[in-house]
This record gives structure tokens, sequence and C-alpha cells, in this order.
């Protein structure tokens, strides 16, 4: 029965035309060569062949008419021109003629990039798509595609909802778990090509002898598939494991503990990728502990491993319990007066927005705002505040709207996506991170529709000029069936299900109304955490006379952070995008909305709108049962029914909370109970 274990790789059998046609299209398989890398390239293409029309093609040195062709210029050097620009890791595909043979050609500069070729055809295959005349192009601009996997040494997840961790520390190296092979294959075809292993908030044991070895053999299964393993590091693991009294980033004796185990790594991981930091962060021990900066201590360590080639990936996601400043101020406060101090192998990790992954935040300031040094982005595909496993709220239009976001830098078009892909300020570092929402669930995201998070996820990381529509199209086609009738309307629910979450439970730009610490369901009152940035009554700041954060100059003055074409606007309420209305400002109940109701109906409505929304991906998904498998079938029922159920309670809970406060009556027609 279909679990969902085999995610964007079901390869399900086609019906008898379709067959026929893929078959016509991949008669044999020509891959003149040896490689690992290339060995999976010709395996995923035989295993997916064989499920989709139950024959896999051979492998044959003789070129035939429907053949596909795995070529490099080292292997087939009558290739010329064929591959330029497409780096490592890119390819084309094209439908040619050898000797009067129409073949698929497959061309990239490296077998690594064939894999990604050859898992391109099979994506269209799999989604119905015409495999003739075809003339495809693609490489990545951004170079490292994460995952962050926040996965403790003892196999809980911190803010994973899909089971426990997938790495079985106790039994590797020894034991290699056949699901790791599945999870670089998965990962491969997306194009991710690194992954944390552990938690940011990291234990100092993971750079023990034995921890080494286990991600040594974690990066031996994943190394043929172009994914490398990096690790997440204590700052004082070298006083925690070795007993020095100190980790001042200028103490020789520090450095030279770091170096001497960066020497340790890559004696057993000669590929591996580098550190991520979280540091002087929600408690983390870091540089500031001893009067240094973040870029003293990133530097430090980017000198370990800079003799190895590896990287450092330091976390701007700080805010400080004793700095009574706007939360959203403190990382740029931070990270700003740093721009040009990092070595040439650190680079900056920022999340898509100031405060905390929440279901809407305009785009963090430091994008932009630090031209000289390299800054990735980093996303949560884990849906920590978004409904965690149940809710569908599928993320692509979220990543989309960051990545598409303006920083206005260097005038207009200066988009996030050109920030992180080093195209605005010319750095060859870049990277993207995505927190995994991977488990050990057998379904491995906790549901069938947060792997379309994944998906999308490693699709605009490859590419961040894709839609978030076309994948959410791509992936229900592989997912589901590539029959329109599956299609539409999944992919109709998807579009908008981010849209409703922020309507249930953030609406006009508010954050953070969860319940804390779990971060699930409304909590808009609680007040009582020790730090005051951890309650929802900081984001909200309602009262009798209105609601919202004062972010203007009479406020906190986080909008100054922003490029001026951008702080103008948003210094005027009423030239302020109304999705971020709230974030900004803070207004009274009356105060006028675009569509000339008052902010307290305004607010109203969207709460209403919320759980209609879901209500209608429930008719939808009823209507799509004679054509979904029993089993996802009943486990994407069961969650809507549980989403619609949260949905409602998200919407009277914060209408009550906050009508206690306006003292204001429901809109007519309100559905909320009064
Ligand atoms: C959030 C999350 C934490 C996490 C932190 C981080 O605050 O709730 O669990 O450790 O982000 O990104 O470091």
């Amino acid at each position: 029965a279909e679990d969902g274990y085999d995610l964007w790789l079901r390869y399900a059998r086609t019906d008898e035309a379709r067959s026929a046609d893929l078959a016509a299209h991949a008669t044999i398989i020509v891959a003149p060569g040896a490689s690992p890398t290339l060995n999976v390239a010709i395996a995923e293409l035989q295993r997916g062949l064989a499920g989709m029309t139950g024959v896999a093609p051979a492998l044959s040195g003789t070129m035939r008419q429907g053949a596909l062709w795995l070529a490099t210029p080292a292997s087939a050097p009558a290739l010329p021109g064929e591959t330029a620009g497409l780096g490592g890791e890119g390819y084309a595909i094209r439908s040619i003629e050898v000797d009067g043979k129409a073949v698929t050609l497959i061309a990239a500069n490296s077998d690594l990039g064939l894999l990604h070729g050859a898992c391109h055809w099979l994506r269209l295959a799999q989604s119905g798509a015409s495999l003739d005349r075809l003339d495809i192009r693609s490489a990545p601009k951004i170079r490292l595609r994460l995952l962050n996997h926040w996965d403790n040494l003892n196999g809980t997840v911190e803010r994973g909802y899909a089971g426990q961790s997938i790495w079985d520390w106790w039994r590797l190296p020894d034991w290699k778990a056949p699901r790791y092979t599945d999870y670089a294959r998965a990962n491969a075809a997306i194009g991710i090509n690194g992954t944390v292993l552990n938690n940011v908030n990291a234990k100092a044991d993971s750079l023990t002898a034995p921890y080494i070895a286990k991600a040594a053999a974690l990066a031996d299964l994943f190394r043929p598939y172009g994914i490398k393993v990096y690790l997440s590091v204590r700052w004082t693991a070298p006083m925690e494991l070795d007993g020095l009294r100190t980790a001042d980033p200028r103490d020789p004796a520090v450095a030279g503990w770091w170096r001497a185990k960066a020497d340790e790594i890559y004696r057993a991981i000669p590929d591996f990728g580098g550190f991520l930091v979280k540091a002087n962060s929600e408690g983390q021990p870091g540089p500031q502990d001893y009067k240094r900066t973040h870029a003293d201590g990133a530097n430090m360590l980017a000198a370990a491993l800079k003799p190895h080639g590896g990287i450092v990936m330091w976390r701007a996601f700080v805010y400080a319990h004793d700095n009574p400043d706007d939360r959203a101020k403190q990382a740029y406060a931070d990270f700003r007066p740093l721009d040009g101090q990092f070595a040439d192998n650190v680079i900056v990790q920022v999340k898509n927005g100031a405060i905390d992954f929440q279901p809407r935040e305009p785009f963090h300031p430091l994008f932009g705002a630090m031209p000289k040094t390299p800054l990735m982005m980093e996303f949560q595909i884990t849906k920590e505040y978004l409904g965690q496993s149940t809710h569908l709220t599928y993320l692509g239009p979220l990543f989309k709207e960051a990545l598409d976001s303006d920083t206005f830098a260097k005038g207009a078009g200066s988009t996030v996506a050109k920030v992180i892909d080093g195209s605005l300020d010319g750095h060859r570092l870049t990277g993207i991170a995505g927190v995994a929402n991977i488990g050990a669930d057998r379904d491995w995201s906790g549901s069938i529709f947060n792997q379309a998070d994944w998906y999308a996820f490693g699709r605009l990381a490859w590419d961040t000029s894709l839609s978030a529509e076309a994948i959410a199209r791509e992936w229900a086609a592989m997912t589901f069936s590539p029959d329109p009738k599956v299609v539409e309307p999944i992919v109709g629910m998807m579009m908008g299900s981010r849209e409703a979450a922020v309507d249930y439970m953030t609406p006009l730009g508010l954050a953070h109304m969860m319940d804390t610490g779990h971060h699930y369901g409304p909590g808009p009152w609680v007040s009582d955490l020790a730090r005051p940035e951890w309650n929802p009554v900081y984001y909200h700041r309602a009262d009798a006379d209105g609601i919202g954060f004062d972010r203007t100059d009479s406020g906190s003055g986080a909008i100054g952070q922003y490029a001026p074409a951008i702080a103008t606007r948003l210094a005027n309420p009423h030239t302020t995008p109304e999705r971020h209305l709230l974030w900004f400002h803070h207004l009274p109940w009356d105060y006028r909305l675009a569509s000339g109701e008052t902010l307290w109906d305004g607010l109203v409505r969207r709460y209403d709108r919320g759980p209609a929304y879901v209500a209608g991906m429930q008719t939808l998904w009823a209507s799509l049962k004679p054509h979904i498998d029993a089993r996802r079938f009943a486990q994407t029922e069961a969650f809507l029914t549980i989403q619609h159920r949260e949905a409602l309670w998200w919407r009277d809970a914060s209408i009550a909370y906050f009508q206690s406060l306006a003292h204001r009556p429901l809109p007519a027609g309100s559905p909320a109970p009064a």
C-alpha cells in the first residue's frame, strides 16, 4: 500500500500508451565511463523506467534509436560546446539525432551533472510531460544547497514533527540503514548538495572520535550523490572535551585545538563541508562571552578549516536576554558593523525574517545590508509555527515571497534572491539552507503534504526563479498522479494554504501569537514568560485603543534598518503593504483599511476567512477520493479535519481575546461565536 515512503521517486506504473512512449524514449542507456556517481545515475534511470513501464532499459555501448545517452566532455569528446556554462553540477537535456537515430542526450561536465540531468528526465517522465524535442539547460546559481537537521545525538529532533531522528547514531558507523541511501536519492533528485547532520543547539560530543566516525560513514554513503556532510559545533567544545580553560577565539591554545580537530575530521572525511555555528544566541556560548565579536569567532574556525577547503556558516539568529531593544533589530545591530571583517571562507546564515520563521515576516533587513559579506538564506522547512505536522500549509509561496522581496540595496530589482546567489555583490561563496522536516516516520515528513515543502525547498534552492505553483504541480503529479483531474485540485488546495494559515494565526502582520514554547495553537494572551520577547503580548501590544508593533521612528525605529526607498514607504501605514501592517505599526481599532472597513472588522474578517479556506480544502480533497489510494487519502482527510478544528480554535480564541481588549462587536455576518 502507498505510504509515502517513496517521496517523489515513486515511479508508479503508467498506462499502456504512456509506457510505450517512455520505453521508446529509453530503449537503452548509453553511458560510457565508470564512477560511483555515474552508477547511481544509471541505476536511478533503470529503477524509474522499470517502475513506470515494467522494463528496465539495458546499458549498451552501441547507439540505437531511442537511446538515453549520458555524456560528459571526457566520455564523448565529440560534443564541443554542449556543456559550456553548466558548471560542475548543471546539465543539458536535448533531443538530437546521432547517425540518423533519434536519441535523448543528457550532457554535463561531470557525472554529478549527469545524475541531476537523469533526475530531471525522470521528473518529466513521471509528471506526464512530453519527452520529444527536449532542449533544456539547467545549472544552479547558488553553490551550497543544504538541509539543516536539528537532530540531537539522543535521537530526538528539535522542532521535528516526523518522529525520531533518521540518524541511528547507536548503530552507526557499522549499520548503514538502507534509508540513508534513499535519503540521498531523494535529495540528489532535487539538487540538495549538503547536509548538516546535527542540531544547531549542538552538543560537544558531536566532535568526539566516535561521532566523527559515524558522520564519516554517512559521508561515504552520500558522496556518490554529490552530498557533503557538515556538522554543527558547540563553541565551548575545547573546554568540554579536552579541559581547555577558555574558548576565547584569540587564545592560541583554542585556535590550535580547532585546527587539530579539523585535521582529525578531514582524515576521516576528506571532503567534509564545514561547520555551522549558533553562538551567543538563546543561551548558547560564543565569542562574545570573551568580549570578542562574531567575526573573531567565525574567523578562528575558518582558519582551522581553510587548509582543507572547508567553510564556516555562522548564524545571525541572535538576540540577547539583556538587550531591551526590539528583538527584530538585534541581529542587524550585531552583524552589520562586522561587514567586511569575515574571512573569505565564512558565510553568514540569516533567517528569512528578523524574528523567527513566522507564517509571514517581512524579509530580514540584513539582506542587502552587508555587501562585503556572503549571506546565506535559512528557511525553516519544518513547520514550527505553521501547524507542525498536521496543517496543510504549503511553504512554496512563503519561500518565494522571501526570495522575491526587493531590498533596494542597489536600486530597484535588488532582490533577496540576488543577494544570496551572489550576483548583487559579486560573491562566489553562496548558499541556502532549509531546516529539515525529516524524521523516522514512514512518510519522512510527518505528512504526505509536508513532503512538498522539502521538495519545494530543494527546487527553489536549485532555481530561485521557479514559481511555487509550477513546483506544486510537479510535486502533485509525481506524488499522486499526472492526471489533471488530480493535479489541478491539489495545486488549488496548496496554493492558498499558507495564506489561510496566516489568516487564522497571524493576519495583517501580526506575529508570534502561538502558545509558547511548543508554538502550537493560539496563545496571544501569554504574558508571563521570563523573557519579554518570548511572550505573544510583546508582539501584538494590543489594548483598548489599538494593536500592533510600532517600528517607525516613534517606536523601535526598526524600519530604519531597511534601504531608504523601503523605509520611506514603511514609515506611513497607508503605504505599508497591509500584509505587514501590524508588524510595523500600532494602529487604532478604527483605522481604515484599504477596503474601507475598520482595522477591527478587517482583522475579524481574516480570522473568519482562514477556516473557511480549510473547509474548501476538505471539500476538494473529498472529491478526489476515487483517484487517491486509500491510505494516503485517509491521512490527508484526517489531518484536514484536525486543521479545520484548529483553525476554528485559532479564530475563536484570537477574536475572543482581542475583543476583550477592543470592546467592539463582531462585524455583521461573522460566523465566529459572539
Ligand atoms: C527557534 C526555535 C528553536 C531554535 C532556534 C534557532 O527559536 O524555536 O528551537 O533553536 O529557533 O533557530 O536557533
